[in-house]
């Protein structure tokens, strides 16, 4: 049943920024506007909201936003969210600037934001956008099929070199406290072994073992994925190194990886995220989190949501293990 009373929404993007934040914004602007809800973009994050740094959206203002990574409203964090007088500060913000509805994109911090911000009487959703694709009540965040690829074509280039010299690459991917990237990247490089945090290695058998029997297969060159939730991967090159001989470089991925223009795999889900978020406001329901669940999207209460727990793809974790080195 929509909403009628929704006239007006603002969105935001906050912490990391994740390619296709752009194309959710870009939706939720062209779904608000179809159904005459005007849309304000808040910039910079929460900051933007206390600081009432906002921009009116039109249909038209966000011709050609679709290609681009990065995200047009800025992003930041802001600790003042996590004080009751910060949030009380937003909620009066909302309603200061006639908000009946406040879409957030970003990472589970932020949706403890929106949260809080439910909580105070402002109708909210988030979109879960991340390259880390830890936000538990998805299976897909958006950002994390362009943050594969953008890895994957760094690492296929450091694999020319690593071969050309016989030498060992241990390459440090992002993620925070979540291997999901680096298990996804490892398989798809076909690296050598790849480290991740939810999962205790014996050093020996885990990283060394592979070397030596790549060697014994004829392997000149190793890839070695180390999520950056493991641990250092100078540490773990240092390790390798005097363990074989085999002359080890480090790369970290860092940053790079959030950039770039999204894949359409993330310009898809982005779009109909944006779009599912727009209708649960004009369906009357706040403190929600659109998720995508199988091969559609869907909604949870964000608490409920933020209350489970995410676990890494065990089966692909064990195709990792059978097909690595
Ligand atoms: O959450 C996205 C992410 O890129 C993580 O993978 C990484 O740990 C973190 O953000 C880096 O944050 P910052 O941009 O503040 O350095």
């Amino acid at each position: 049943m929509e909403h009628q009373s929704i006239k007006r929404v603002g969105v935001l993007t906050s912490g990391g920024d994740a390619p296709g934040m752009n194309a959710a914004i870009r939706a939720i602007v062209r779904s608000a506007a179809t159904r005459d809800i005007s849309v304000l973009g808040v910039r910079r994050g929460f900051s933007g909201l206390l600081n009432g740094d906002m921009v009116e959206l039109s249909g038209r203002g966000v011709n050609g936003l679709l290609p681009r990574g990065g995200t047009m409203l800025y992003t930041a964090r802001c600790p003042e969210m996590h004080t009751d007088e910060g949030l009380e500060k937003a909620a009066n913000m909302c309603r200061y600037m006639g908000m009946d509805g406040l879409v957030v994109i970003g990472g589970d911090g932020s949706f403890r934001g929106a949260l809080a911000l439910s909580q105070k009487g402002i109708p909210t959703v988030g979109v879960p956008a991340t390259i880390d694709n830890d936000i538990v009540c998805t299976d897909y965040t958006i950002g994390f099929d362009t943050a594969c690829n953008t890895a994957i074509d760094c690492i296929d280039k450091l694999r020319d070199t690593m071969q050309s010299h016989e030498r060992c690459s241990v390459v440090e991917v992002m993620g925070r406290k979540a291997g999901h990237l680096a298990l996804h990247v490892g398989v798809a490089v076909g690296a050598t072994c790849t480290l991740l945090p939810e999962h205790d290695t014996d050093f020996h058998s885990a990283v060394i073992e592979p070397i030596r029997m790549g060697r014994l297969n004829g392997r000149n060159h190793h890839v070695i994925i180390v999520a950056e939730g493991y641990g250092h991967a100078q540490d773990v090159a240092t390790q390798v190194e005097a363990a074989t001989g085999i002359d080890t470089r480090v790369t970290i991925l860092g940053h790079i990886q959030r950039g770039g223009t999204p894949s359409a795999q993330d310009r898809v889900i982005a779009t109909q995220m944006g779009y599912h978020a727009v209708k649960i406001l004009m369906d009357g329901k706040s403190q929600r989190v659109v998720a995508y669940e199988g091969r559609s999207v869907t909604d949870y209460d964000i608490e409920e949501g933020l209350s489970r727990e995410k676990h890494l793809d065990l089966d692909l974790f064990e195709v990792e293990q059978t097909v690595a080195t």
